[in-house]
C-alpha cells in the first residue's frame, strides 16, 4: 500500500521554470499548492545516482528533508540499445554545457554507426517523497525506434530522432499534447497520480 499524499503544500525538486508548472497542470484536480525548489532557494544535489530510480530519489528526498516540505522529483533520459543503454543517465550530459541537443543527436547517430538495432527508450523515474526520507517512485518506459537524420521542429532534447512505437512520426514531429498524453513522464506520473493522489 503507498502513501497517500494528505494535501497542502508540495515542492517540486527542480530548478526548471517549466518543470514546475507542468507539475502544477497535472497536479491542479487535486488539493496541492505547488512550489518550486527555486522559491525555496534549495541548493541542487550532484545527480551521483546510477539509475533514473536512484537520481529521482536522491533529488526528492534532499529537498524533502531540506524544506520539511514533501517533494517531487523526476529524472528521464534516452537508452540505446546499440549502445548499451547510453546516454541513459547522461541524456542531458551528452549535450555539453551549451546544452546542445543538435550534437548529442549526431554522437548518438555516430556510435550506432550502421548498427541494424535502431531500437532506445525513454525513461522517467518519479520520486515523491516526505521529510522523514519515505518515498514512493514511480517509472514510466515508452520503447521506439531512432532515425537519421533527425526530422521535425516540435519538441526538445532527443525527440527528432525518436519514433514512438506503432507510429511513424518522430516526436519531433508530433503535436505537444499528443506527445503529453503518451510519453514517459505520462506513464510515470499516472502511475503517481493513482498510487498516491487519488482518493
Ligand atoms: P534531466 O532533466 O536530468 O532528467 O535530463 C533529462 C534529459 O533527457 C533531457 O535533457 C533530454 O536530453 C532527455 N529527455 C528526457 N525526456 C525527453 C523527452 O521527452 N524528449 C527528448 N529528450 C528527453
Amino acid at each position: 500500500m503507498s502513501r497517500k499524499f494528505e494535501g497542502g503544500k508540495l515542492v517540486v525538486a527542480s530548478h526548471n521554470a517549466g518543470k514546475a508548472r507542468e507539475i502544477r497542470e497535472l497536479l491542479s484536480a487535486y488539493n496541492v499548492e505547488v512550489l518550486s525548489a527555486t522559491d525555496l532557494n534549495l541548493p541542487e544535489p550532484e545527480e551521483t545516482g546510477l539509475t533514473f530510480i536512484a537520481n529521482a530519489e536522491l533529488k526528492a528526498r534532499a529537498a524533502a528533508t531540506t524544506s520539511g516540505i514533501v517533494a517531487l522529483a523526476d529524472d528521464s533520459g534516452m537508452s540505446v540499445n546499440a549502445l548499451n543503454g547510453a546516454p541513459g543517465i547522461y541524456s542531458a550530459r551528452w549535450a555539453g554545457p551549451n546544452k546542445d541537443f543538435a550534437f548529442a543527436m549526431q554522437r548518438v547517430a555516430d556510435e550506432m554507426g550502421n548498427n541494424p538495432d535502431r531500437r532506445a527508450q525513454f525513461n522517467c523515474a518519479l520520486s515523491l517523497c516526505w521529510p522523514d526520507g519515505h518515498c514512493e517512485t514511480f517509472e514510466g518506459v515508452l520503447q521506439g525506434q531512432l532515425v537519421t537524420p533527425p526530422r521535425g521542429l516540435k519538441g526538445f532534447g532527443y525527440d527528432p530522432m525518436f519514433i514512438p512505437e506503432g507510429d511513424i512520426r518522430t516526436f519531433g514531429e508530433i503535436a505537444h499534447d499528443e506527445k503529453q498524453r503518451m510519453s514517459h513522464r505520462a506513464i510515470a506520473f499516472h502511475k503517481l497520480v493513482a498510487a498516491c493522489f487519488a482518493p
